[in-house]
């Protein structure tokens, strides 16, 4: 098939109603998010949603996260709701943040791949937003990355990856967050954090002094294991390029490397300088929120420069450091060195 460009610089009232007659007569569109681009589709039609695995090569067993623009159509999609979802949903929606609730019969059974939960999320991004709107429908969407690759924060990475798989792609700016939403399971007064995001645990806690971590979050799960998000247990964000995550303060760091002889070094600004081998700079060592907004950038330029290995230096795992961390570790198949 071919896949239509709706630019947004020439027509955006035509593009975004163009996305949503598309989406309404069963198609998919990637449109963009604060976090990454999404790839949408009817979450109430069952075989727009079987679209959306087939294209990404997604595993038939990890739910897809549906997208809503009202408190209204949250009734609608999830039941039972605890009054702690709605204290969340105050503070934090509209945002880059995930509750996975108690499913209601309204959204396709596929969209929650066997369980009886439904993750949703209220987005910010005013394109996402109006055209979920336009549609007035919960609109299912999962990154608009193939399975496995990094996710996509430009409409370039959803070309290089789907083009010629979807119905069509709105051409929107560059993602602001840069990592995928915080994705909380919200269980009666507590909850647990399944999915790191720019919705910090620092931030959680507020609301859930006792918040539980999933260990998954940063450590491999066995294979037999039953993991609460089925997302954790796929290879994820991987670009070719073979990383190694490197743990220690800054001057260990750049002496390791030092001693490589091959592989390149993604490191902070602070360290470039000090480093013998090619380096790609990630931020200012201080600036998780930078490092989130590079990070699927850096991991798909790896690739691009045809870089076949390289060392990263690990964030911290303060705020919104532990995101990058929890794909950084994924993106390095749990290979870990400590200097
Ligand atoms: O920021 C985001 O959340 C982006 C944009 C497009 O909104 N979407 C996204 O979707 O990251 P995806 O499919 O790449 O990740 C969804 C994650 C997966 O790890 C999945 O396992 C988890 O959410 N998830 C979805 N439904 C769930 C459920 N019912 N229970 C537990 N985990 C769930
Ligand atoms: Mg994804």
């Amino acid at each position: 098939m071919e896949t239509l460009r709706l630019y947004l610089d020439k027509d955006r009232e035509n593009s975004i109603k163009k996305a949503a007659k598309i989406l309404k007569n069963g198609g998919i569109v990637a449109i963009p998010t604060e976090t990454v681009y999404g790839l949408a589709a009817n979450a109430c039609d069952d075989n727009a949603i079987k679209a959306v695995f087939t294209a990404k090569g997604r595993p038939q067993d990890n739910p897809l996260i549906v997208h809503i623009d009202s408190m209204e159509m949250l009734g609608k999609v999830a039941k039972d709701i605890p009054e702690s979802a709605y204290k969340c949903a105050e503070k934090f929606w509209p945002g880059p943040f995930t509750m996975v609730l108690k499913a209601s019969d309204y959204v396709s059974k596929s969209v929650s791949a066997g369980l009886s939960t439904v993750a949703v999320r209220m987005p910010s991004d005013e394109i996402a937003r109006a055209v979920i709107s336009e549609c007035t429908l919960p609109l299912a969407a999962p990154s608009a990355n193939a399975s496995g690759s990094p996710s996509p924060v430009t409409s370039e990475h959803v070309i290089k990856d789907l083009d010629g798989k979807i119905d069509a792609v709105i051409m929107g700016e560059r993602c602001s967050v840069g990592v995928e939403s915080t994705v909380v399971a919200i269980e009666e007064d507590n909850a647990r954090l399944l999915r790191p995001g720019a919705v910090t645990a620092e931030m959680l806690k507020e609301i859930f002094p006792e918040l539980i971590v999933d260990k998954a979050i940063l450590s491999q799960p066995d294979s037999d294991e039953k993991v609460a998000s089925p997302g954790m247990k796929y290879k994820h964000y991987a670009p070719s390029c073979e990383l190694f995550l490197v743990e220690g303060e800054s001057e260990k760091y750049c002496d390791f490397v030092n001693t490589k002889k091959d592989g390149a070094a993604i490191c902070f600004k602070e360290e470039a300088e000090l480093i013998k081998a090619q380096t790609f700079v990630f931020a200012n060592q201080s600036d998780e929120k930078a490092m989130a907004f590079e990070l699927f950038e850096m991991l798909r330029k790896l690739d691009e420069k045809g870089i076949k290995k390289a060392y990263v230096h690990a964030p911290s795992k303060n705020g919104v450091g532990l995101a990058v961390y929890n794909r950084l570790i994924r993106a390095c198949a749990f290979r870990v060195v400590s200097v």
